[in-house]
């Protein structure tokens, strides 16, 4: 086993980093957009103090853009920018390159041929990494560089190098969280002031907490992403983010907020994966917490990653989760561990190497308690008819009640909370009380979790 892991050193992808002395540390950054920017602006605010801790001065060669006439929000000489990506991955000079522009292609053709000119590369880009990265480990374990990605989950929270390092020697049974501050903002906002949310989407691009085009964030690919990272960090399983369970918070209504509180519950966007019985079960969903527990209470932007381990015990990392001086502490942090040679003993590498150590279910088939609300015909005996159809589908009920629905004497709507059911059960019970006219509209099914 030794000799293994001396052969896996030698191998090189643990490799520190080596420079002549006197030299600088040479970075090439591929993207100067809102992250770009802020590292460009923190590697300057903080040159006096990095200098000293990296052992030489840490300095950005050359910059990757598309435009070369794009305002910046900071001054950099105009002869580091470029547009032509060979002036960064083919300068020998270059000993670490950055990639911070964001999408599938070409930053991954581009990361990949970093690698294979002998370059680090410390990248924020969760799809890539998500999508692509086992292959990329595989590649920097040939070519003996490291690649590092902490800037890729939740932002400036440190969440990649505590799971590798800090908690190697735990096993980890479950790790869940709010890994997407906008949809954290919008759910936040719903909450207090009883908005829609689109409303609340609004506020949110008002306010630069939402992107022009929020699709991703508000449908949950952009969590499922960060958590297949997760996955593949804890559990050894890469589960490609567009084959996971995914559901955004674009179908939930004041009104689910509103039952929520009721009921004792915050709603919060959870990306979610944990190992049953050696099977490893992933998702994004919008899921009912309970009120007291203290992921119910990160609020906003914030973001918070929750993780069961047997050592150590449950643990909570929470903080700001994007933006360009927090995602720039991740960034120099990999860039720092790179220049140092520190090394992280990663299951995601044996994952990349040696193929998956877990099985993989479907969410759908992991028991939880769920909230169901639904639109009745209003008629004698409703809350009973709707439980004992459940019932037939082996979904029993804790909890019913009704309420009259303004501007319908017709109709009445109908909120569940239900034992531990599968949510495949759940969905083929509303599905057949939809055919018998049992039920005349589905107005939403959260999962609820556990308090912890
Ligand atoms: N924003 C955050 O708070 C945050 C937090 C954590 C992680 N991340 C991740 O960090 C990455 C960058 O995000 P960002 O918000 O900084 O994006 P951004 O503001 O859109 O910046 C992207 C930069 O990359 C350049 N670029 C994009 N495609 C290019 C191409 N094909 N060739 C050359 N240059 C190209 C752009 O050049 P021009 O400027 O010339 O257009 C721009 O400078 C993404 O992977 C994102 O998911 C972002």
């Amino acid at each position: 086993m030794l000799a293994e892991r001396v052969a896996a050193d030698e191998a090189g992808y643990t490799r520190p980093f080596v420079r002549d002395p006197g030299r600088a540390l040479n970075i090439g950054l591929l993207g100067m957009g809102v992250v770009g920017t802020g590292l460009i602006q923190a590697l300057h605010a903080k040159t006096a103090l990095l200098q000293p801790r990296v052992g030489c001065p840490v300095r950005v060669k050359s910059v990757l853009v598309r435009d070369l006439d794009k305002p910046r929000g900071f001054q950099v000489a105009r002869g580091l920018l470029t547009t032509r990506p060979e002036d960064v991955l083919n300068d020998p000079e270059v000993d670490i390159v950055v990639e911070v522009m964001g999408g599938e292609h070409p930053a991954l053709e581009y990361i990949l041929a970093a690698i294979e000119v002998g370059k680090h590369v410390v990248t924020a880009n969760k799809e890539v990494v998500a999508r692509h990265g086992r292959e990329i480990l595989a590649r920097a374990h040939h070519h003996g560089v490291q690649v590092r990605f902490e800037a890729s989950v939740a932002g400036g929270v440190p969440i990649v190098a505590p799971l590798l390092r800090d908690l190697a020697a735990n096993e980890i049974t479950s790790i869940r969280g709010i890994v997407n501050g906008t949809t954290n903002y919008i759910l936040s906002r719903m909450a207090q002031q009883g908005l829609e949310c689109g409303e609340a989407l609004a506020e949110a691009q008002r306010l630069g907490y939402a992107e022009a085009d929020p699709a991703k964030d508000v449908g949950g690919m952009d969590a499922a992403c960060k958590l297949s990272i997760l996955c593949a960090l804890v559990f050894g399983v890469w589960t490609k983010d567009l084959e996971m369970h995914r559901q955004g918070i674009n179908g939930l209504a004041r009104r689910d907020l509103e039952c929520a509180r009721e009921l004792g519950y915050a709603v919060k966007l959870m990306a979610s994966a944990k190992k049953v019985g050696g099977v490893v079960y992933s998702g994004v969903y919008p899921a009912f917490v309970p009120e007291g527990s203290a992921i119910a209470q990160v609020d906003g932007v914030l973001n918070a990653v929750e993780v069961e381990t047997d050592l150590a015990g449950p643990l909570l990392f929470t903080g700001q989760g994007a933006g360009p001086s927090p995602t720039a502490s991740a960034l120099i942090a990999d860039i720092m561990d790179v220049a140092l040679g520190t090394k992280l003993s990663t299951k995601a590498m044996r994952g990349a190497l040696h193929g998956e150590a877990a099985k993989v279910g479907r969410m759908a088939d992991l028991e939880a308690e769920h909230y169901l609300r639904l639109v009745v015909a209003d008629r004698p005996q409703r809350l009973t008819e709707v439980r004992r159809r459940l019932s037939d589908h082996g979904v029993e009920s804790s909890f019913a009640m009704f309420r009259e629905l303004p501007q319908s004497d017709s109709k009445v709507e109908v909120v569940v909370m239900t034992r531990r059911a599968k949510l495949a059960s759940v969905q083929q019970a509303l599905s057949a009380m939809q055919k018998a006219g049992a039920v005349l509209e589905v107005g939403n099914v959260c999962r609820v979790e556990e308090a912890r």
